[in-house]
């Protein structure tokens, strides 16, 4: 193996977030209130099978052992299960996760299980059907209900739920979330509203600290699971009377961006060090063949020493991320 990768900080890079597209069929209010709309006159053109072996192949050689393949909708792709296959043929790819709007999951989830997907993420923002409507642009909640069932019919043990915390719309709902989590293996994460550069309107309105929940969960006896090397940023609580677990997501909290360990690489090739205040780089030049590998490597080590020991959120430095759908969240 090559050097392990690393920042300025001794931050080690376990954990890669690959977007496959930027397409989405969702439009949800916090990310693509008006649904997706390619950039004018230009046809996407997003990573091919050749080129995501080959970045995946990179970072596995650095040390990383996780990939989420995330988009927008991954599963938009129709190479989404070879896509699967191949980031989990990589040697020392442990895990290969995906974040997903949970669309397609009732129908394909088996074979993304026997193409090797061992994680699954999928977003459900509020458990009444109209509330889900009216926050994702589409009536479809017991769809992705039943995409769930059939997840843990395929064997997955555990299904993380992703739920954007929304005031006035799904944060004074804890009692019905812990309920829907009592006898179901979820960890449900409830994610604070990031800032991102087109939604001033909504984040004032909406945006509340994870703080009160944290608080109540504590108050109920439920306590706190030590964090693994490649796990995502969530704070995780259990409880020993639900078999599900509540996770919180609070990038808004002072040292969030401490335990940092995962790097992003967008749709379009481009290495991006944090989810936001940063332009990105340029990787896709070098994924054109297998000859590239070490050139690769050392670009991606080479825009480590940028990488900033902390976002930029309570600054307010969010333009540079239209939303999180262009930049695999
Ligand atoms: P696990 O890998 O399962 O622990 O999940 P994860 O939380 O890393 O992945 P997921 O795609 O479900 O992300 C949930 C939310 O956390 C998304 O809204 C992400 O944008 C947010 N998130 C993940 N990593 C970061 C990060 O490095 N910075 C910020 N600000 N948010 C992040
Ligand atoms: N703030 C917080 N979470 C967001 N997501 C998308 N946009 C935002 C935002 N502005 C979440 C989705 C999904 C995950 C990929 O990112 O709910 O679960
Ligand atoms: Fe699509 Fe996810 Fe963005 Fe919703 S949050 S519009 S499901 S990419």
């Amino acid at each position: 193996m090559a050097k392990q990768f690393e920042d300025n900080f001794q931050r080690k890079f376990y954990y890669l977030r690959l977007s496959i597209t930027d397409v989405c069929n969702f439009r949800c209010t916090y990310c693509l209130p008006d649904g997706y709309h390619p950039e004018q006159g230009k046809k996407p053109s997003f990573l091919t099978l050749d080129e995501i072996r080959r970045v995946t192949s990179a970072f596995a050689d650095c040390g990383t052992t996780k990939v989420r393949i995330t988009g927008g909708e991954p599963s938009l792709r129709r190479d989404f299960t070879d896509i699967i296959h191949t980031v989990a043929s990589q040697p020392g790819i442990e895990k290969v996760a995906t974040t997903t709007n949970g669309y397609r999951m009732e129908k394909q989830v088996q074979q993304w299980r026997q193409a090797g997907l061992t994680n699954i993420n999928v977003s459900v923002d509020s458990l009444d059907p109209r509330q889900f409507h009216l926050i994702t642009g589409e009536n479809l909640f017991h769809q992705v209900m039943r995409g769930i069932d059939a997840a843990f019919e395929a064997g997955y043990e555990q299904i993380k739920v992703n739920t954007v915390l929304l005031k006035g719309m799904n944060a004074e709902q804890l009692p019905q979330f812990l309920a829907w989590i009592k006898d179901r293996r979820i960890q449900l994460r409830f994610i604070e509203l990031m800032q991102t550069g087109e939604m001033d309107e909504l984040f004032s309105k909406r945006h509340v600290s994870g703080v009160s929940i944290r608080n109540a969960l504590i108050a109920n006896g439920w306590l706190l699971k030590p964090r693994g090397l490649n796990d995502g940023p969530a704070q995780v609580f259990y409880h020993s009377d639900y078999l599900g677990e509540i996770g919180l997501i609070m990038p808004y909290e002072k040292g969030f961006c401490t335990t940092c360990n995962r790097l992003r690489v967008s749709a379009r090739g481009k290495l991006h060090l944090c989810l936001f205040g940063d332009h990105g780089v340029e990787l896709r030049d070098l994924l054109a063949s297998d000859h590239q590998h070490d050139a690769l490597i050392a670009r991606i080590r080479g825009g480590l020493t940028e990488k900033s020991v902390s976002h930029y959120l309570q600054d307010g430095v969010t333009g540079m991320t239209p939303h999180l759908a262009s930049i695999g969240g």
